[in-house]
């Protein structure tokens, strides 16, 4: 008999900050039109941390939200993994100020960087620690306040992203969403494509970095929008094939929300029909590391889903990094 547990996800939940940055707020800060930020990225709006609504107290907010879906206790908690790459501080972790804020004292804790893919690298580690009988309950959180590390004067990446933060239980008991498979790629020799270039051991903060605004994201946007696309459907293909599903068996496909154009293009791609595809691109923008939960906390809470569906989470960021999971209704 196998008693190998089976890593399912057990309670989602997210969090939204209430302060809406519209394109005609945008249009007020840089050389842009409502018209450009539609036609070229799909988003109406994005929401806006305050001061004092740190990446810790957002995920904070989401991870109570998804205990409570769970019916899980903070106190049976075995592991936090924060996804985010814009921590409150760079020492100590976000995970460790998450765990105190959420009373989880039991539980280990640890800062994941994959960019807008780390939900799901997350995900994946959570999978292999419950499977391998390390951990019982897994708590992987995605949060991000990206507009501390925006550049509010440069329009070629402040109209593109937004702030919120998700969180998964991942258990090995109860009723939710198994995780049957994880594919996971990274290709650092891209890592220009995506980069804050200042503020880390190689360029420290000095007054010579923040003149040249170096302590700001940085994009490339037209090369990553190619290597996207191609990355994501070849790492959704591998998740069908691991499991041998075909396109059509899919429910819903929950893709990262980086822009419409991308997120039409994978569809198109693998033959899944628009009405097939899950999107919050319109009204919460580009939220990194979050946006894929967000999504999938927003999909549950709108469709009524059948045992055995399937979802197919993808997502794709700075690293390069990129992935898919593929999850079924238990
Ligand atoms: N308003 C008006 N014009 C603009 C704006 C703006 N906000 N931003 C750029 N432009 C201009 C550019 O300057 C350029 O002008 P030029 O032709 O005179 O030089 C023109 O618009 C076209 O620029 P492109 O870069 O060709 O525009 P594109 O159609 O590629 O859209 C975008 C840009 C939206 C960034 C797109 O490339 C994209 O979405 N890329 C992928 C983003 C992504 O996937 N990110 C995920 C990783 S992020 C992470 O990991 C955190």
């Amino acid at each position: 008999m196998n008693n190998k547990p089976q890593a399912r996800i057990r309670g989602i939940g997210s969090y939204l900050p209430q302060k809406i940055l519209s394109n005609s707020d945008l249009e007020k800060l840089v050389d842009t039109t409502n018209e450009w930020i539609v036609t070229r990225t799909g988003m109406n709006e994005r929401r806006i941390a305050t001061k004092e609504e740190c990446t810790s107290h957002m995920g904070a907010y989401a991870a109570r939200a998804a205990l409570e879906k769970a019916q899980v206790t903070a106190a049976d908690i075995d592991m936090i993994l924060v996804a985010t790459m814009s921590p409150d501080y760079l020492c100590p972790n976000t995970a460790g100020l998450i765990q105190t804020q959420i009373g989880a004292t039991r539980a280990a804790a640890l800062d994941i960087q994959a960019a807008c893919t780390g939900f799901l690298y997350g995900l994946s580690i959570a999978k292999a620690l419950v499977e391998s009988g390390t951990y019982k309950n897994v708590l992987v959180i995605a949060s991000e306040k990206m507009s501390s590390f925006i550049d509010y004067t440069d329009r070629n990446t402040c109209v593109l992203f937004g702030d919120g933060a998700s969180a998964a239980v991942v258990s090995d008991s109860g009723k939710g969403w198994f995780v049957d498979t994880v594919r996971l790629g990274a290709d650092g020799e891209l890592a220009d494509l995506v980069i804050i270039p200042a503020g880390g051991a190689r360029h420290p903060a000095s007054q010579e970095t923040v003149e040249k605004r170096e302590h700001f994201f940085r994009m490339s946007g037209k090369e990553v929008f190619k290597h996207a696309v191609r990355r994501m459907e070849m790492a959704a293909k591998e998740c069908l094939d691991a499991t041998g599903l075909a396109a059509d068996d899919i429910r819903w496909l929950v893709p990262h929300q980086a822009n419409l154009r991308i997120i039409d293009a994978i569809a198109k791609q693998m033959n899944i029909p628009d009405e097939k595809v899950y999107k919050t691109v319109h009204k919460y923008g580009n939220t990194s590391a979050s946006s894929v939960a967000i999504a999938l906390d927003e999909l549950l809470q709108e469709q009524q889903l059948n045992h055995d569906d399937h979802l197919l989470l993808v997502a794709f960021g700075g690293g390069l990094t990129w992935g898919a999971a593929l999850l079924t209704q238990t």
